[in-house]
């Protein structure tokens, strides 16, 4: 029988019942969010990069044990590891890979040799075209309101020009919370939508009450972006944390980064040498001065300290501008039902209306 809700170009490529992404997301998007997203017909999507290889297999296996649907797993091209990664990905039968930040197109290539679906995310329509050219499946373009790392360009402006430039689906993402933003995307001919900070904010969801209250408590104007925390522009929940980096001396922002360097090393288990080989990479890939380069170890262990223990007072809060108008925390199974079924109530308010 076939599942209610629109049909796409990524229901049809990935093999699941409804047209919507969960989001590789550090430290939220682990095993039971990434399950309970795959039993309720959408693509979860494992964050990987704020894990060991060994972790990544066991998280791999897990989901794996607790469903039959297919699942991708987000990994960063610029770490030294990410070719262990990838085999891991490949022995382990994922079924979709996404990158954060820029891809590479060596392993892309291993990927897609191996049978694993592509799907990069990208801010700008030149990233898309060049991804595209490289043989990725699929694309996924983040407008600025988005959570996490983003751009300046709004969904709204970046999306259709992404959709006519490129011959891939394209995913909608950035600002997608309901049913009618995923008739919206449609509209503007993506392929689905894929959302982070909504998935955040479900039963299934691992972060700590506290810091769930703080996004529900959130309004639109509590979402900023700021570079201070790892040099790149970060959508996050404004906080005094937030305030007092954007205060902070270059002096006490590099003790900060070096302390979190020192316990990323240890979390993901990266050993000096290695940790070194991967900021000599950054630095020349991204052309970083050595206090970047030191400054990006801030965005795991700031993260993590919200995400994983709780502080509110002393971790990074990304977020997307939907956390403004978010108010609850659905199960995934009724999050997903209910924005196929607006999406269908909406489709035909349309067309009652004579809209389509
Ligand atoms: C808490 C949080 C952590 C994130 N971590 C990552 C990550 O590790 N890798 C990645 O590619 N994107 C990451 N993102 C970005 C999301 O994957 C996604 O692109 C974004 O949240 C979409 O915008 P939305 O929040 O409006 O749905 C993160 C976003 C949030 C809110």
């Amino acid at each position: 029988m076939t599942a209610p809700g629109p049909h796409t170009a990524l229901t049809r490529l990935v093999g699941v019942r409804h047209p919507i992404v969960q989001t590789g997301m550090g430290w939220v998007a682990g095993p039971r969010l990434v399950s309970a997203v795959a039993n309720a017909g959408a693509l979860g999507i494992l964050a990987s990069a704020t894990m060991t290889p060994q972790q990544l297999r066991s998280a791999v296996r897990e989901v794996r044990s607790r469903t039959d649907a297919p699942f991708g797993v987000n990994l960063r091209a610029d770490a030294g590891d990410a070719r262990e990664r990838v085999r891991i990905m490949i022995d382990e039968g994922v079924r979709v890979a996404s990158f954060a930040l820029a891809p590479s197109k060596d392993l892309m290539a291993e990927l897609k040799d191996a049978g694993v679906l592509v799907v990069p995310s990208v801010g700008a329509r030149r990233h898309a075209e060049k991804v595209a050219a490289w043989g990725a499946d699929a694309v996924v373009v983040q407008g600025g309101e988005g959570g996490g790392h983003t751009g300046e360009v709004a969904t709204t402006v970046l999306l259709p020009q992404v959709v006519d430039a490129v011959d891939i689906p394209v995913i909608a993402a950035g600002g997608f919370y309901d049913g009618r933003g995923l008739v919206a995307a449609l509209a503007y001919g993506a392929a689905g939508v894929a959302m982070g900070t909504r998935f955040l904010l479900t039963a299934e969801s691992t972060v700590p009450d506290a810091v769930k209250a703080r996004y529900l408590a959130a309004t639109v104007k509590d979402v900023t972006v700021t570079t201070r925390v790892d040099g790149l522009p970060h959508r996050m929940l404004r906080t005094d944390l937030v305030t007092a980096l954007e205060r902070s001396g270059p002096l006490r922002s590099l003790t900060r980064a070096a302390r979190h360097a020192a316990a990323f090393r240890r979390v993901s288990g990266t050993s000096w040498p290695r940790l070194l080989r991967d900021g000599l990479a950054l630095r020349h890939r991204q052309d970083l001065t050595w206090s970047q380069v030191l400054l990006a170890a801030n965005t795991p262990m700031m993260l993590k300290a919200a995400m994983v223990d709780g502080r509110t007072d002393a971790g990074v809060m990304a977020s997307g501008q939907v956390a403004g108008v978010i108010e609850d925390v659905p199960s995934c199974g009724a999050l997903i039902t209910g924005m196929v079924r607006e999406a269908e109530e909406t489709l035909a308010r349309l067309r009652i209306n004579g809209a389509c």
